[in-house]
Order: structure tokens, then sequence, then C-alpha cells
């Protein structure tokens, strides 16, 4: 075969690829140049029945035919895709659609507005605060001395600059605000980012969430604070769960108290989770201070108020049985798809 007749195989190609219009005839028209037993097949497979001398001359010749042919062949068929019904019907239009991944929201999210919704259903407001707090409000507002160690600089991220600004080391600060800005009868609650410069492990991160709560108007008392606490753990954490009240010490409530719940993984009859004590300690609470109630203007001895504060994460990980707080940060979706 001569460079002549490998020029007219592709002309004959040409307008054979001319009058076709449908998709099966085009693959009909490739099996016939292109398939196994096709004319390309034959050209190759006739080499070595020529002059050594030929050979590579005329292999080359083929391979351009070949690559002509299969580019002609393609842009027909991109052709015929655009043009012809039958190309279309290789499309099925009924076939479901790809859906978009939908998210959800953060399990500390629902959780914060799962409480949120506690709250609000005893007629508590919800009502945020800044990140960035002044000393006073974060600490001397709130009846913290000076020499107390969470003012010390290990305990704290301050910020650059004289006005000493920090980043709020807990929500209680917007007791301060909200008190200062409003009047009694007051009952808030504060859900929040807190900072803390801790080395990050299991129990610690340097970020994490608290909620604050208080309520001030004439003649509250400890037993207020008692069955507002009670009514909420019940919700959370389920009708059968028992509260218990240690005496202890914070600058900014007198008398205060730290809040146990009963261990929700053995029932309070002591685990590894309660270390055998039955007991989980869940918050700080107690009767806001006579000094933050001056400092905000308010009179001790027309009003009296309590406050509590609790840190989210440590209530999802007793919630749910979680055993490291890093997890809610590593974006993990095997993890946060479970809630
Ligand atoms: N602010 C405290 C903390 O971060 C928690 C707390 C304890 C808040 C007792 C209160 C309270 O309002 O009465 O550890």
């Amino acid at each position: 075969m001569s460079e002549r007749d490998i020029a007219s195989l592709y002309k004959n190609f040409e307008s054979e690829t001319e009058g076709i219009n449908s998709a099966a005839d085009l693959e009909e028209l490739r099996l016939r140049y292109l398939g196994r037993k096709g004319l390309i097949a034959e050209l190759t497979g006739s080499i070595p029945t020529l002059e050594k001398s030929e050979r590579a001359e005329f292999g080359k010749q083929v391979n351009a035919l070949k690559n002509r042919i299969i580019s002609l062949l393609g842009e027909k068929e991109k052709f015929l895709g655009r043009g012809s019904g039958e190309a279309r019907e290789s499309v099925d239009i009924t076939m479901p659609a790809f859906l978009p991944e939908l998210g959800h929201r953060h399990l500390i999210t629902q959780l914060i507005s799962e409480i949120c919704g506690v709250f609000e259903k005893m007629g508590f407001l919800v009502i945020e605060g800044p990140e960035v707090e002044t000393e006073y409000n974060n600490f001397t507002g709130l009846n913290i001395p000076l020499e107390h160690p969470s003012r010390d600089a290990f305990d704290t991220f301050y910020l650059k600059g004289k006005n000493r600004l920090l980043l709020r080391s807990h929500t209680s600060p917007v007791q301060i605000r909200v008190m200062k800005s409003r009047k009694p009868p007051l009952a808030v609650v504060v859900p929040g980012r807190v900072y803390r410069p801790d080395a990050t492990d299991a129990s610690h991160l340097f970020m994490f969430y608290q909620i604050e709560g208080f309520m001030v108007d004439t003649n509250i008392r400890f037993s207020d604070l008692k069955g507002t606490l009670e009514f909420f753990l019940k919700k959370i954490f389920g009708p059968d769960v028992r509260m218990r009240l240690r005496p202890h010490f914070f600058p900014f409530t007198e008398p205060s108290a730290e809040v146990d719940i009963s261990c929700n993984i053995c029932n309070g009859k002591g685990c590894s989770t309660c270390g055998r004590k039955g007991w989980l300690e869940i918050l700080g609470a107690g009767m806001i201070h006579p000094n933050v109630l001056r400092n905000v203007g308010y009179s001790p001895k027309k009003y009296s108020g309590f406050a509590f504060g609790m840190g989210i994460e440590r209530i999802a990980m007793l919630k749910y049985g979680i055993q490291d707080i890093r997890i809610f940060y590593e974006n993990d979706l095997r993890f946060l798809k479970q809630f």
C-alpha cells in the first residue's frame, strides 16, 4: 500500500464520517476502522510482509492515519452529543441529583441553645458580652483582690497596651456590665467564650465556653438558687439526677458553693468517671457578694441575688461520656456527626 492509498483511505473515512448522524452509526464506523479486526489493524498486520527498508516509513504513516481518524471521531462524537436526540438519551435525566452534604450546628452550639432555652423558660434573658474585657470588669468589680492568683499573667491573657485590657477569663464580668446598665429585677444568662493560658491536655484548653447566670431582686434567697439549679440540671441530665452543694469560696459570692450532680454513668454508685465518689462537680454558684452589688451601685440592703457559672464543654463531656476535651475542636466529622 502506498502513501497515496493511505491518503485516499483517509478521504473515504472523512466522507463516511460526514454522512453519519447517530452515535450507533459512529460506533459502527469506529469499529470498522479502529476495531481489533478493523482496517488499521489490517494495515499494521501487513507490516511484516513488507521489505525491511519500507517497514519503518509505512508504520509511521499508518500511525499518523490512525491518529487523524481518532481525532476526527472525537470531534464527530462531540458534534453529535450537542445536536442529536439520540446522543442526549445517554444522559438519564431521571437520575437523582447529588445532594449537597448539609452540615449542622456544632455540639457545643447545640448545648448552649439547649441550656439557654431551659433558662429562658424560667424567664431569664440571654445577653452576651465582649471577649476583650477591662481588668475592672473581669476582676476588680467582682471583688477579686489585686493579689489573687487568677490576676497573674500566667493565668490571664493580657493584651498589649497601657489600659490593661485582657481576654476575659470567665463570663462573670458580664454580671458587672449588665448590672451597671440595667436595674433589678434581673434574671440573665450569659453564654460565651473565655480564655486562659493553660497548657492543652485532655481536660484543658486555652479557649472554652462558659454560661454565667444571675438573678437580682429584692428578697432573692439561697433557696431560689437551689431551686433554679435543680430545675436546670434535671432538664439537662434527666429527672433522676440528684444535686448536692458543697461549701466553697469565690470572691464574688458569699456564701459560695460548688455544685455536684450524681454521676450519670454509675448513677451515684461510684465508677472511674466520678473517681469512685458517685458525684461529679458541675458548676460554681453562690449569693452575689455585697461588695459586687455596691460596685455596680446597688444597695445590698435593698437587693440580693444569686449567681452561678459553668463550663459548657465539661457539661457536654459529662452528658455524653466524652473523655477528651480536645475532640470538640479537632473538626473530626466522625465525632461531630454523632450529635
Ligand atoms: N467565674 C467562675 C469560674 O470561672 C465560675 C463561677 C462561680 C461563676 C461562682 C459564678 C459563681 O457566677 O457564682 O470559675
